[in-house]
């Protein structure tokens, strides 16, 4: 793996003060951000490119809006799918976002959402987030976690985690370029469907999981 760290930091730096005048100019340039986060840090973000509009969408398809408040993202990334959530959700409704990366969660904390808690932890640590807002569980759980690249214990533990705090009727989505860790939720959920979704780059998958 080349040593692009240094390099990208600086890029991602300069570029920054160069072109981040307001909030709403760092959000046009998101999709920056996530190629920049992609170059330092591949084997966490698993990608070079955000999710496409027909892929987010698929992503909340299972979400009765109205009757859901509260929605965990896992590797909500600059939120790209985090708006489309948010478009939809109930106004006192509450999205918390995970997310490791400090740069993606400043673009998330730009989008100025007071529904929107982002959690610049790792998703594994849900519980201790939705007892900071009170929740005993959520209703749905949409990942975009790149399982696939990640340590197996650690991805078996996440999905774990989401399983024990998602409520029975709620669905867990997670998004994929492919099917390798579709075991991890048919070790823990009781259904699971796949749907392809062509239309994004490259074409993903979004499993749909219940218990
Ligand atoms: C494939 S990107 C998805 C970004 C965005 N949600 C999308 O759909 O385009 C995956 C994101 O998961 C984040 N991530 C990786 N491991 C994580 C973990 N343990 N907890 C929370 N986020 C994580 C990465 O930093 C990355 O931004």
């Amino acid at each position: 793996m080349p040593q692009l760290g240094p390099a990208t930091n600086l890029f991602s730096v300069s570029l920054r003060r160069k072109l981040v005048t307001n909030h709403s100019t760092l959000i046009t340039l998101s999709s920056l951000s996530f190629l920049l986060e992609g170059l330092r840090n591949i084997r966490t973000t698993g990608t070079f490119t955000r999710s496409s509009t027909a892929l987010c969408e698929a992503a909340i398809d299972r979400i009765d809006f109205n009757n859901t408040r509260v929605i965990v993202e896992f590797g909500a990334g600059d939120g790209v799918i985090t708006k489309h959530i948010l478009k939809r959700l109930h106004s006192e409704g509450k999205v918390i976002a995970f997310e490791v990366s400090e740069d993606l969660c400043a673009d998330m904390r730009a989008i100025g959402d007071p529904r929107l808690v982002v959690a610049q932890d790792s998703a594994k640590n849900i519980r201790h987030w939705l007892d900071k807002i009170g929740a005993d569980q959520a209703d749905h759980i949409v990942s975009a976690i790149p399982f696939a690249v990640l340590p197996q214990e650690l991805g078996k533990a996440i999905v774990r985690a989401a399983k024990d705090n998602l409520q029975t009727g709620g669905c867990y989505s997670q998004v994929h370029y492919s099917l390798k860790t579709k075991a991890y939720y048919e070790e823990v959920f009781s259904k699971v469907d796949a749907r392809r979704v062509w239309a994004n780059l490259p074409p993903a998958w979004v499993l749909y999981c219940q218990w």
